[in-house]
């Protein structure tokens, strides 16, 4: 063997990323001279040392598995939460790559995947990067793996809360994962012919959406389905969001002492997403006169077997990465582009996310069927 490939999954677990990992072990393997061996639980593994062989035996049967074999954990390696506090393990994760002769290591993330993995390869490591999501939001690539299955069972999901919803003469507030990027929420609404999908990218105002509702009501509707992205917020949360975000800027800037407060207060609103979400069904409840029930479904639309779509992406994204590895490509992406794959400078990639553009076919779309966007 004269090259050896380490992979590790981090961030959130995402439908495919068993299939990436079996399309990278099985073409490398397949070369004969490539070694594969994985990290568990993300950064983390790499930081302890503990892995996985990746040997055709390991790689059999676990193309239709959800989840990741290798485990995942969204530790940081220049934060990483050892003896109660958060220190830089950075240098002991190249160490380990040092010790394991890496040639080329493969982290398969989001957006924070790709910056912590951006910081390695800094550090004079051969990266490349995978993007997976179900929230889609990943810089530089046209799609993201998992994706496709978690709007399969959000659509899922939101079909059969239809004919509840419709029996109760109910409005059914449904939430969905995205708390930066509404990619799932639209695509999902749109699938199930949602009465409103609210976003992140577009704040909503609650009198247009309960208007919307009073609307179908007085068409004899007397239920209504409102799609909402965990990131959703109205237009006064949004400018209480924006305020608490820039002071917590300008206090990090200033080396402010009220830095410490000044982020609690930020990250507190930020965590009580689903709060949001539940105020909405109250307001929505007040304001038509129809009842209201708020659904999260929450990590069920990470979970089980990937779509056919998704395995063929992880697959594509998988095998195409061990050759541009080759080919000798490091700090890279490796972005889906149309139909093929294009690896993407890693500089390039972090620090952006990818966001539904406010002049997206999809906006358009659901705008043409009479959908209520809050706006
Ligand atoms: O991985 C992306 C995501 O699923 C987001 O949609 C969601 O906000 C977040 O992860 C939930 O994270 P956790 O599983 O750590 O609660």
């Amino acid at each position: 063997m004269d090259r050896h490939i380490g992979i590790l999954t981090a961030g959130g677990d995402s439908p495919g990323l068993n299939a990436a990992i079996r399309a990278i072990g099985k073409t490398a393997l397949d070369t004969g001279h490539m070694e594969v061996v994985g990290f568990k639980d993300g950064f983390r593994g790499l930081m302890e040392n503990r892995i996985m062989r990746l040997e055709r035996s390991t790689l059999s049967s676990i193309l239709t598995l959800g989840g990741t074999i290798l485990g995942t954990s969204r530790d940081k390696p220049h934060k990483m939460p050892v003896g109660g506090e958060l220190m830089d393990m950075s240098e002991v994760i190249c160490d380990n790559y040092f010790r394991h002769n890496l040639d080329a290591l493969v982290c398969i993330g989001g957006g924070g995947t790709q910056k912590n993995a951006y910081r390695l390869a800094q550090r004079g490591l051969n990266i490349l990067t995978l993007p997976k999501t179900i929230d889609n939001d990943v810089y530089g690539t046209d799609v993201t793996f998992g994706f496709d299955t978690a709007m399969e069972i959000a659509t899922e999901a939101i079909d059969r809360l239809h004919s509840t919803a419709h029996s109760h003469h109910r409005i059914i507030v449904v939430e969905v994962m995205g708390h930066n990027a509404g990619w799932l929420a639209l695509g999902a609404g749109l699938a199930s012919g949602a009465d409103v999908i609210l976003i992140p990218e577009i704040p909503y105002d609650h009198e247009k959406v309960a208007r919307a509702i009073r609307h179908r009501q007085q068409r004899g509707n007397n239920f209504s389905i409102v799609v909402v992205a965990e990131g959703a917020l109205s237009i006064d949360e949004k400018k209480k969001r924006d305020k608490l975000r820039t002071k917590k800027l300008k206090a990090k800037e200033n080396g402010d002492l009220k830095k410490k407060q000044a982020s609690e207060a930020y990250a507190r609103f930020s965590k009580n997403r689903a709060e949001h979400t539940l105020r909405l069904s109250q307001h929505l409840e007040e304001m038509t006169g129809l009842e209201s029930r708020l659904t999260i479904l929450g990590h069920l639309q990470r979970g089980g077997t990937p779509s056919a779509t998704d395995r063929v992406l992880a697959t594509k994204l998988g095998s195409a990465c061990v050759k541009y590895v080759e080919e000798g490509l490091s700090n890279v992406m490796i972005a889906v582009r149309g139909d093929g794959t294009e690896p993407v400078s890693l500089a390039d990639v972090i620090g952006k996310r990818k966001v539904v553009p406010l002049d997206h076919c999809w906006l358009e779309s659901a705008r043409n069927v009479g959908t209520c966007l809050g706006d």
